[in-house]
């Protein structure tokens, strides 16, 4: 099959789009959007994940995006050495852990976590006696037990399951709500399938038994009983000082103090951590919802971040975040870049992960406070962006250095500079 692709035909009604081939599909964008041969050569070139597999993980699949896969080194996390995968497209992102990692290495970063419980809600409407009904769903706990566990005999097997009950009654817009929450360990699973199937196993039930009418069956991103913790000491001498130290503690207060900064405080954060949730195939969406929902949880957005001065005059940086990963499930298990992620990571537990993950977190945030408490992050980013820039100028191999250090000594790094210096280098 091959259609015109002269971008003709505009119509987004693309009867049986879906069933067709990622081949086929792309032929019909080809001819949607007048894509040339080269565009669509490239992106019918899958890189490393087979087609097959794309296929099957997303719907009206036609391409893969690639992202880079930095290693972060110079970690040491609870007493041992790892090398961190990290996808993304930002650049100075691996390196500021790999700084990070160099001024701590001594006593590295210790982490602990919450246990790896999740939360699925179901929401109960037109309760007509919300107190008295919460209370016989209470009295129900055993039973909600017993469907919630017959709906993942193999979660039970690796010693998961049902672990408690909660009903909240929430006061609402559309009158008194009552709210169960499944509290479901699910291990060494993300668990958002096991615990949704769950909710809506119990369902049926929660409506009988309150006398309401249930919409929402769903587990909650703000997996508050799935914390990941990091800790780490960095001394006044190994970070360059007490003024240093003292910049960051600023930073720290700063955030806390204010939400326009702590947005930008805890995307640094997440920065860290969205890419290594991302390279072993792990919901990125779902991590970020939580964190953000947690650093809210006091009522005003925050950092997710703590610093102090211990009584030694040294520099403990701290962070606790929902971190809600998991091993066994999804694209962790069937993408083989996630499945070799995980292994150069020698991780065998999500709580492994998890404590990686975070302390990952902080130490993407010392070093974006401590460069912008000093130097500013500008002086980090150039070498870097000016690569990107040569390449949007259109430098190739070699080039490509040499247009950026040119770029970066002129201390003009923009592309009009860029496509001047290599019309001169070709010259
Ligand atoms: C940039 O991606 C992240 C920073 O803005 C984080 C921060 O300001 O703390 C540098």
């Amino acid at each position: 099959m091959s259609a015109r692709r002269d971008g003709a035909n505009r119509s987004s009604r693309i009867a049986g789009f879906h069933r067709r081939s990622p081949a086929e599909r792309l032929d019909l964008v080809a001819a949607f959007a007048g894509l040339d041969d080269a565009e669509v050569a490239h992106l019918a070139d899958m890189g490393n994940l087979p087609v097959v597999l794309a296929d099957h993980m997303i719907e009206n699949v036609v391409a893969t995006m690639n992202v880079p896969i930095g290693i972060a080194t110079n970690l040491k996390i609870d007493g041992e050495d790892v090398l961190v995968p990290m996808a993304t497209e930002e650049s100075s992102v691996v390196a500021a852990v790999c700084n990070a990692g160099r001024q701590s290495y001594d006593g590295g970063f210790t982490t602990s976590v919450s246990g790896t419980l999740m939360i699925a809600q179901v929401q109960a409407v037109d309760v007509p006696d919300p107190h008295a009904a919460r209370l016989r769903l209470l009295e129900r706990r055993d039973d909600i037990k017993a469907i919630c566990d017959a709906c993942d005999p193999l979660l039970l097997k690796i010693g998961g399951g049902f672990r408690d009950l909660e009903v909240r009654i929430l006061d609402t817009a559309g009158g008194a709500m009552l709210v169960t929450h499944l509290i479901v360990d699910t291990r060494d699973a993300m668990g958002a399938n096991a615990v949704n199937t769950m909710a809506e196993a119990v369902a049926p039930r929660i409506a009988e038994w309150s006398g309401g009418r249930v919409f929402l069956r769903i587990l909650s991103n703000l997996a508050d009983r799935r914390l990941a913790r990091a800790r780490a000491v960095w001394t006044t001498d190994a970070i360059g000082g007490a003024g240093v130290r003292d910049g960051i503690v600023s930073a720290y207060h700063f955030a806390e103090a204010d939400p326009y900064r702590a947005a930008t405080h805890n995307k640094g954060i997440m920065n860290g951590i969205s890419a290594v949730v991302l390279a072993t195939g792990n919901d990125t969406r779902a991590v970020e919802a939580g964190a953000h929902a947690y650093a809210a949880r006091n009522g005003r957005y925050a950092s997710l971040t703590h610093y102090e001065i211990d009584a030694g005059g040294n520099l403990c940086g701290s962070i606790e975040l929902p971190l809600a990963v998991g091993l066994i499930g999804g694209a962790t298990k069937i993408h083989p870049t996630a499945q070799a992620c995980l292994k150069i990571l020698g991780v065998s537990t999500a709580e492994r992960l998890a404590r990686i993950v975070a302390a990952v977190g902080l130490a993407q945030n010392f070093s974006a406070l401590k460069a912008l408490a000093t130097t500013g992050i500008q002086a980090g980013h150039m070498g870097l962006h000016a690569q990107n820039v040569a390449m949007m100028a259109g430098a190739i191999g070699e080039e490509i250095d040499a247009v950026a250090r040119r770029l970066v000594e002129q201390k003009a790094v923009r592309i009009d500079v860029a496509q001047a210096i290599l019309a001169d280098l070709r010259r």
